[in-house]
């Protein structure tokens, strides 16, 4: 087997990467990735060296360089996780979004079906597509698509032309929706991450509006197995949510790391809303469970101190991040960009 992953350097790429070098060692794994700022090659190095696993570095939506790429390492299948994912950065700006995430999407898309081969395309979207939640109720993936963020707009998008490859072309698609995940590698941005290291730091941590959005976490090493499922055994054409049934308030997650590291909850500072704020996000991820027999390996209570405990023992991690010296990296090991 011969994997393209694309997105490979970013947080669930990376740890992806990893989890398959160890599930599968026998197969082959192509990253490639552009190396925006959420791309880190220092996420990594303990692949490098490996026989098994190369990097390209090059961009999506770059139609010559990802039709080379395909023609070189002739891949059977394709994991699609390639994107802008920061919902705050595509309020300010949603150019890149497009650009990357439905573009891009496209490209590898056509790119794939021109090659003339059978290679089974996974594409790696998100429960945002759905939109938001009242108090009650879950998203299925026959909940109508409703994004209310130009992130989540532009994923919206791009499940719309894995849907038409399927129908129109007869492309062998399949299509995850997971809920936000958390562990290591995750871009200091992000609300975990950033909490953790900010209370290190013992800086204020911005929690938005009142705080008592809901968010359904799952721990990226279940995400990881899920999406190797949906690869093996997931049925063309169709989607697959992906979910922890794990619901949490932000507020209460922020006072769980607060307690974690014994920080005094003084630091946390309410801040003005995020613009178009999600209320809630919960998956009913009995499709998956029942047909292709996954379920979460990990629970909330053992994976999130699992995570904290990653970020303590990884601060040089977080603090080349918050430096910009991660950039480098990739200049150390691969000479000028
Ligand atoms: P991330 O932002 O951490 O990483 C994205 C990666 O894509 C980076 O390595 C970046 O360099 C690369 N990339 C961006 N633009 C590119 C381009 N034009 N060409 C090639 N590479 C490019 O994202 P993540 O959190 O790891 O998310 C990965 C995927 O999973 C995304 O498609 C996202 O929508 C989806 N997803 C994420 C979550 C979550 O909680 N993080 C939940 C559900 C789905
Ligand atoms: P985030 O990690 O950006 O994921 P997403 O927006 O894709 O769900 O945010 C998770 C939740 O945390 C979301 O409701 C926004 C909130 N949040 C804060 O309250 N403060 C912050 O500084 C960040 C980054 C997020």
């Amino acid at each position: 087997m011969k994997l393209l992953v694309t997105g490979g350097a970013g947080f669930i790429g990376s740890n992806l990467v990893h989890f398959l070098l160890r599930e599968r060692p026998e197969w082959k794994i192509i990253n490639l990735d552009a190396l925006t700022y959420a791309g880190n090659l220092e996420n990594l190095i303990a692949a490098e060296g490996n026989p098994n696993y190369t990097f390209v570095h090059e961009d999506i939506t770059d139609q010559k360089a990802v039709q080379n790429t395909v023609e070189e390492h002739a891949p059977d299948a394709v994991m699609h996780l390639a994107a802008e994912s920061h919902v705050d950065r595509s309020i300010l700006d949603a150019g890149a979004f497009i650009k990357t995430n439905v573009l891009g999407t496209q490209i590898l898309l056509d790119t794939v079906r021109n090659c003339k081969r059978d290679v089974r395309f996974l594409h790696v979207s998100t429960d945002e597509v759905y939109g938001t939640l009242g108090k009650t109720g879950y998203f299925t993936e026959s909940t109508p698509l409703a994004p209310n963020s130009p992130y989540s707009a532009s994923k919206a998008a791009s499940d719309m032309l894995v849907r038409a490859a399927k129908e129109t072309h007869g492309m062998d698609v399949v299509t995850t929706r997971c809920s936000n995940n958390y562990g290591p590698y995750q871009f200091p941005e992000k609300l975990i991450p950033l909490m953790i290291a900010n209370s290190l730091e013992d800086k204020k941590l911005p929690v938005y509006g009142d705080g008592m959005q809901v968010r359904d976490w799952l721990y990226v090493e279940d995400h990881c197995r899920a999406l190797l499922t949906v690869l093996e055994k997931g049925v063309s054409g169709e989607v697959y949510n992906i979910g922890g049934h794990n619901e949490w308030p932000n507020i209460e997650i922020v006072k769980l790391i607060l307690k974690n590291l014994d920080k005094p909850e003084s630091l946390i500072e309410y801040v003005a809303d995020r613009l178009g704020h999600d209320r809630r996000y919960a998956i009913d991820a009995s499709k998956i469970e029942r047909e292709l027999g996954w379920t979460p390996s990990h629970t909330f209570e053992q994976a999130l101190p699992l995570t904290i405990q990653w970020y303590l023992e990884n601060r040089e991690w977080t603090d080349r991040i918050r430096s910009g010296a991660y950039q480098e990296y990739y200049e150390t090991q691969y000479g000028n960009r």
